[in-house]
This record gives structure tokens, C-alpha cells and sequence, in this order.
């Protein structure tokens, strides 16, 4: 119970405690490192139960919105089927829209919530709860990725080595002429009120936002309430994001094989502030290799 309450409430430390007139046993001063490791680790914790029921009924425009477009890149590409990987698949929007196109679909996201909430939208789906840098991915005909999913350090390992393999990893699981659509968040997404409220039917959310301009880290400390009869229920998460330039993304995305294109938007939907989407296609047929290339024109037949 003492951990529950510090863990919802956050570590304070036990000299303030004693500070203010509380007792502090020898026992507790004990557990006070495991009490604020705890606490840490939970802060972390990505999407919980009430937060990813909020982003889902209260957020989900965003995904909804680039579906169109999303399909369209895809039927331009001659993709009519076959199997769509989406990294941070979230509760599932864009899953569904593509399970409603005719598409395989396998959804990946570290949140345990997101993911319940994503195989009850989209039962013909499959989803695995994982991280998107760590878990094997299957010869496919894309990976998308929406909402800045390559930005949050819910994986302490997030960092542009881990993105690297991680475009490695997309480019060999891809069929040649395959699409790797998705956004990132750039330095300057912090920009704009430090302070932010939004509310919907039944829950709100109040978000402090700090971008640090030196380790280019975002944190959005998030405060939720979600109405349970009559009552509120408060949460709290902190989410960190590490940002990207895209000049840096695209380097990477280049050194992995694709072709990349930067987009302001995703059919009708622009990207928000600080954002950036990408369309990376591995080519069809092998570049030629610098051994090759080094043959005179006539040889290399
Ligand atoms: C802003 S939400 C977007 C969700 C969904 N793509 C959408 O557009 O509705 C970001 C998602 O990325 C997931 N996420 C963040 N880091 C992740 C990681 N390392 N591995 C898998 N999922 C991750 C979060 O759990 C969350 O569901």
C-alpha cells in the first residue's frame, strides 16, 4: 500500500519527509532505493490502462486521418496485399484501416494497455507486446510507423545506433519495392505553451512539456483523470522523447539501402508541429556495387 500511494504519487525522498514532522524507521530508510527505482520505472511505464483508453478515444484523429493517404502511397506502389507491419501500433486505428483494406496485419507496441485495446478492435489482426527495436520482424510488404513512436525512450536503448539497426532490420524483413512510411518528432516539437489542457467526454489530461535544447530531450510530464462512476480516477506518466534532425534519418535510411522522400504531410493529414513524415522504398533491384561501379561502362554487362 505505501509503495502503491508513493509510486502514484511520485518518490519524495525521506529527509523532506522528515522535514515536515513524518517518522522514518530504520526499515524504511532501508527500502527507500527500491521505493525510488520503483517509482521511476512506473513514471516510465508507457501508456497505462487510463492514458491509452484517452489517446485512443481523444487522439486517434491522427492515425485515422493519414489512413487514407497512408493506402493510397501504398496502392501507388503496386501493394495491393499482403502483410503491413506497424511499429507502435497504438490501440489498433490504423491496423484496422488496414485489415479493412485487405491487409495482413501484425501490430507492435511496448504498451500492454494499447495493445488490449488494439486486438479487440481489430480481432483478425495479430499484435505483440515488445519493443519496436528488439523484436523480429517477418518478411513483409511494408512497416509504418505514426505518432512519433521512434522518439520515445520507453526503451532506454533509443538512441540513433538503435534506430540504425532498426532501419537494417526493416529494409531486410522488406520485399524488394516495399514502403517504410512513418514520422518522427524533430528538435523544436517542445516549442509553444509549456502547459497544455485537453478534454474530451468523461476524462482530461493536463501536459507540462520541457524540451531541453542541449540533450535535445522532450519530457511531457502528463496528468489524467478519467471519470469512473461518479468519480474521477487520476494517473500520472511521464513520457520521454529523444529528437531526431532528419537530416540524421535520412543519412541512416540511406546507409540502410531505401530511397527516402520527406513529406509535410500524409494525404490530407499535415504533420504536426515539429514533425516529420518519410517514405523510404527499397528498390527493386540491388544498387550496383562499388566493385561494379569501378568496372568500365562496357564490363559491366
Ligand atoms: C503517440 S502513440 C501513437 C499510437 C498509434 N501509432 C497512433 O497513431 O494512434 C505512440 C505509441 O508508441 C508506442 N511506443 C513507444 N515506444 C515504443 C517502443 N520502443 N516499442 C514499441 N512501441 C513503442 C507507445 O506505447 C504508443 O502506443
Amino acid at each position: 500500500m505505501t509503495v502503491n500511494l508513493t509510486i502514484r504519487r511520485g518518490h519524495v525522498p525521506a529527509e523532506r519527509l522528515e522535514r515536515v514532522g513524518c517518522v522514518i524507521t530504520a526499515s524504511m530508510r532501508k527500502l527507500e532505493p527500491a521505493i525510488a527505482l520503483l517509482t521511476r520505472t512506473a513514471l516510465m511505464e508507457a501508456y497505462r490502462h487510463d492514458l491509452a483508453y484517452i489517446h485512443d478515444v481523444g487522439f486517434g484523429d491522427y492515425a485515422r486521418k493519414c489512413a487514407p493517404g497512408l493506402l493510397h502511397e501504398l496502392g501507388k506502389a503496386g501493394i495491393a496485399g499482403g502483410l503491413v507491419i506497424d511499429l507502435g501500433c497504438g490501440s489498433g486505428l490504423w491496423a484496422g484501416a488496414l485489415a479493412n483494406a485487405g491487409y495482413d496485419v501484425l501490430g507492435i507496441d511496448i504498451s500492454e494497455s494499447m495493445i488490449d485495446i488494439a486486438r479487440g478492435r481489430v480481432p483478425q489482426g495479430e499484435f505483440q507486446i515488445g519493443s519496436l527495436l528488439r523484436v523480429k520482424l517477418p518478411k513483409c510488404v511494408a512497416v509504418t510507423s505514426l505518432g512519433e513512436c521512434f522518439n520515445y525512450l520507453f526503451d532506454k536503448q533509443n538512441s540513433v545506433s538503435q534506430l540504425r539497426s532498426l532501419f537494417h532490420r526493416v529494409y531486410t524483413a522488406l520485399q524488394p519495392g516495399g514502403l517504410f512510411m512513418f514520422d518522427i518528432a524533430e528538435p523544436g516539437r517542445g516549442k509553444g505553451p509549456r502547459q497544455k489542457h485537453m478534454e474530451g467526454p468523461g476524462w482530461a489530461v493536463l501536459v507540462d512539456v520541457h524540451e531541453d535544447a542541449r540533450t535535445d530531450r522532450l519530457t511531457r510530464r502528463i496528468t489524467s483523470f478519467r471519470r469512473v462512476g461518479s468519480l474521477f480516477r487520476r494517473d500520472e506518466e511521464v513520457h520521454q522523447l529523444q529528437l531526431y534532425k532528419r537530416s540524421e534519418v535520412r543519412k541512416q535510411l540511406r546507409a540502410a539501402g531505401f530511397r527516402v522522400r520527406t513529406l509535410t504531410c500524409f494525404g490530407e493529414q499535415r504533420m504536426i508541429d515539429g514533425c516529420v513524415a518519410f517514405l523510404a522504398r527499397k528498390p527493386r533491384t540491388k544498387a550496383i556495387t562499388s566493385d561494379l561501379a569501378t568496372l568500365p561502362r562496357r564490363q559491366r554487362r
